[in-house]
């Protein structure tokens, strides 16, 4: 699925990945370099932990991210600004 693949646009601040079962820890190290992202969804990607989560919750402008079910949210938990939904 080739809509899924990231070309790292730096000032993006939405990204909408639901479904894209592909996204691993690597796919969320690239994202968390997009430094201005606001909103990520991640719904029903399963490639990834919370290794991946951490780089994700290192974002600064991040507000808004939805997470697949299963996934372990104690890496993200310490962002008290982002609010994270299932
Ligand atoms: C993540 O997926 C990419 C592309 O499919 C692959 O090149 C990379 O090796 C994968 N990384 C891990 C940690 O599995």
């Amino acid at each position: 699925m080739t809509g899924c693949l990231l070309s790292a646009v730096s000032t993006l601040t939405h990204l909408d990945l639901t479904l894209c079962t592909n996204v691993n820890n690597t796919g969320l190290m690239s994202i968390s370099k997009l430094s201005q992202l606001q909103h990520l969804k991640l719904l029903g990607c399963k490639g990834f932990d919370d290794v991946g989560l951490r780089r994700i919750a290192a974002l600064p402008k991040l507000s808004t991210l939805s997470l697949p079910k299963k996934n372990i949210l104690d890496a993200i938990k310490f962002r008290d600004d982002v609010k994270v939904s299932r």
